[in-house]
């Protein structure tokens, strides 16, 4: 019984592992994608790529989806978790949770208030500045470069 016991305890530590670093390549995966695709929009937006509509509805949806995990990206199980870009969460994220939500919800505004209006390189370009704001916004506080 007691080695039962132990050897479940031992199970369920080792999925609480496992659970964490796929969240942790999760995590990663989409704030890539996020990274790949504000690169392409502002590409355009600089002239080094022709407008392209499919691209900008591929960008805004990723960006939806973004929107939606982020309440469930950076559980506290994540805190002092290396990532393998260059970049690194703070601290912050856990112990100032609402002004992270906060974020969250306005990022979730911006993209909401994007889709279905960009139809062109100026409507691209407004809404490109309000979403990337939010980007940054949170990035300013919630992560840092790695040392
Ligand atoms: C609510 C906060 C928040 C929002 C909004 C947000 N990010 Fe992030 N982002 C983070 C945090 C925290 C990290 C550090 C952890 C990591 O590297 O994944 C990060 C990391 C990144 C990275 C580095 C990924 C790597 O590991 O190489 C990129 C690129 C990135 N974000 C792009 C974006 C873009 C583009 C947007 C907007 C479309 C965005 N992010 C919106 C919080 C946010």
């Amino acid at each position: 019984m007691k080695r039962t016991m132990v050897v479940m305890g031992a199970l369920l530590l080792t999925a609480g592992a496992v659970m964490a670093e796929d969240q942790l390549k999760e995590t990663q995966t989409v704030m890539k994608a996020n990274g790949k695709n504000a690169g392409a929009l502002s590409a355009m937006v600089k002239g080094e790529k022709p407008y392209d509509q499919a691209t900008v509805d591929a960008a805004l949806a990723q960006f939806d989806e973004t929107a939606k995990k982020l309440p469930t990206l950076f559980p506290v199980s994540l805190k002092g978790k290396t990532f393998d870009g260059d970049y690194q969460t703070t601290e912050k994220i856990w112990s100032d949770k609402a002004g992270f939500d906060e974020h969250i919800t306005s990022f979730a505004k911006a993209v909401g208030d994007a889709k279905g209006k960009i139809k062109d390189m100026d409507t691209l370009k407004t809404s490109l500045g309000v979403i990337g704001k939010q980007c940054g916004g949170c990035h300013e506080t919630y992560r840092m470069k790695k040392t």
